[in-house]
């Protein structure tokens, strides 16, 4: 029997998981049923109930909130929403018993991702945090690669992005205090990632800016131009949007991290950089060096050695004999071992989705427990406050001292507006 299954915040990203039952659906994994789209705004449920009935055939229930999915026997949720929402649904859900699948960041701060955790701690229901980008393929590979020693001892890892002028980064919310920001959005994505290829992150110094306090959207009223627009699933509200608005949220950060490999990270996340843009991730070892393609991009992993020797691609997955996709993502990527891929990014977006999607049936049916719990989830929110709260000090900060709330400066007030404490 399929589980019965509720997306619960029906904006850009609920639109975007929904491709990701169709295409879990296409690969012929069908666990999950939609039995409900639930959202605040009547609207926003709505569209995405009739984007579910055009590829299901079926329409599931539009509810206004947590409390109407008892009459239609949802089993999991799978929460969408904007961040500020994430704990009070998450332990509610968990508290009914219902399994939850969340998207990052599991909360606006590590307070409220404390009350996630204890409330996962308690329930007998699964707990999946929806991140992506260590579940493309090419990470996957990267991952198999360093532990495999290919570039000896990581001692280096960059991580640079500088891009976007004064454009609203896909929405309002964004660029506002009270939503944690731009830097939190992306940032939990690189501490998570960070994380993965070369394990824990200990330390975290960082200055931060607000370098555009007005924000402007292209895509404003009906004959908007194009505004930033992952996977295209933004344009309805991004018409909506007012055309430049008042930006409260830092939108730039340089920051250094060390982990407990002795490895030391060098961030670079500005969201307002104008003229050329930068991006690019790469680990440097005491043997080689290997630059990692963009997230989602399928592109070839490369590794050079001195005198120029270098391997890209395929060729690398000579050097890991023994590295397999797990076999739900080899069923949506259509091998069990890949150097590249080439998808248009919606349906390689959407396929990463449905690999989250298989994980959570598969450990509700009794498989593994997920990936990602609350732990990971909440040590990369407070690996990235970590950066966060040295900015606001202007000290080095410890990760321990976030996570167990001896740092929480520059997270107090959003603390106080949550009502959470840790
Ligand atoms: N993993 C990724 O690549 C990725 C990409 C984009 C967004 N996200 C994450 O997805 C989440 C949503 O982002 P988005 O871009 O879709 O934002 P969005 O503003 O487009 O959509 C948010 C939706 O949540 C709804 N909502 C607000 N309060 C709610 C509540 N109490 N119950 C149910 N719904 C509620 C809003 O009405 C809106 O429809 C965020 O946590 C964001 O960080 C992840």
């Amino acid at each position: 029997m399929a589980i019965r299954l509720a997306i619960v915040g029906c904006g850009g990203m609920g639109h975007r998981h929904l491709r990701g039952l169709a295409e879990l659906r296409a690969a012929g994994i069908s666990a999950l049923e939609l039995v409900a789209a639930c959202d605040p705004v009547e609207a926003n449920a709505a569209s995405l109930a009739g984007h579910a009935e055009a590829a299901f055939g079926t329409r599931p229930a539009v509810a206004a909130g947590l409390g109407d999915l008892h009459d239609h026997g949802v089993q999991a949720i799978d929460i969408t929403s904007t961040p500020r929402t994430h704990h009070l649904l998450a332990v509610e859900a968990l508290q009914r018993g219902l399994h939850v699948l969340i998207e990052k960041p599991l909360a606006l701060t590590v307070a409220a991702c404390r009350r996630i955790g204890d409330a996962a701690a308690e329930s007998p229901a699964i707990l999946s945090v929806a991140e992506n980008y260590r579940r493309d393929p090419m990470c996957r590979l990267a991952k198999a690669l360093l532990d495999s020693g290919v570039i000896g001892a990581p001692r280096l890892v960059v991580q640079h992005g500088v891009g976007g002028g004064d454009r609203m980064a896909i929405s309002m919310w964004r660029h506002r205090r009270e939503h944690g920001g731009i830097l939190l959005d992306v940032g939990v994505h690189f501490a998570d990632v960070l994380e993965y290829l070369l394990g824990r992150i200990d330390t975290a110094y960082a200055v931060t800016r607000l370098h555009e306090p007005v924000r402007r959207n292209p895509a404003a009223g009906a004959g908007g131009g194009a505004a930033v627009d992952p996977a295209n699933a933004y344009a309805q509200w991004q018409r909506a949007t007012p055309a430049a608005f008042a930006a409260t949220a830092k939108d730039a950060l340089y920051g250094t991290l060390t982990f407990a490999s002795g490895a030391v990270g060098n961030i670079i996340q500005d969201h307002a950089g104008h003229g050329a843009g930068l991006g690019g991730r790469a680990v440097f070892g005491s043997a080689g060096s290997m630059t990692l393609p963009g997230d989602r991009s399928g592109g070839k992993i490369t590794v050079h050695y001195d005198g120029g020797e270098r391997l890209e691609g395929d060729a690398l997955l000579e050097r890991v004999p023994e590295f397999r996709l797990d076999a739900n993502t080899a069923a949506l990527f259509g091998a069990e071992r890949l150097g590249r891929y080439d998808h248009p990014f919606p349906v390689t977006d959407a396929k990463l989705l449905a690999v989250e999607y298989a994980e959570l049936a598969d450990a509700i049916q009794g498989g593994a427990a997920p990936e990602i719990g609350a732990e990971q989830g909440m040590r990369a929110v407070a690996s990235y406050y970590a950066l966060l709260e040295s900015a606001a000090s202007g000290v080095p900060v410890r990760v321990p001292d976030v996570l167990d709330g001896r740092v929480d400066a520059c997270q107090r007030a959003l603390n106080d507006s949550l009502e959470v404490t840790i």
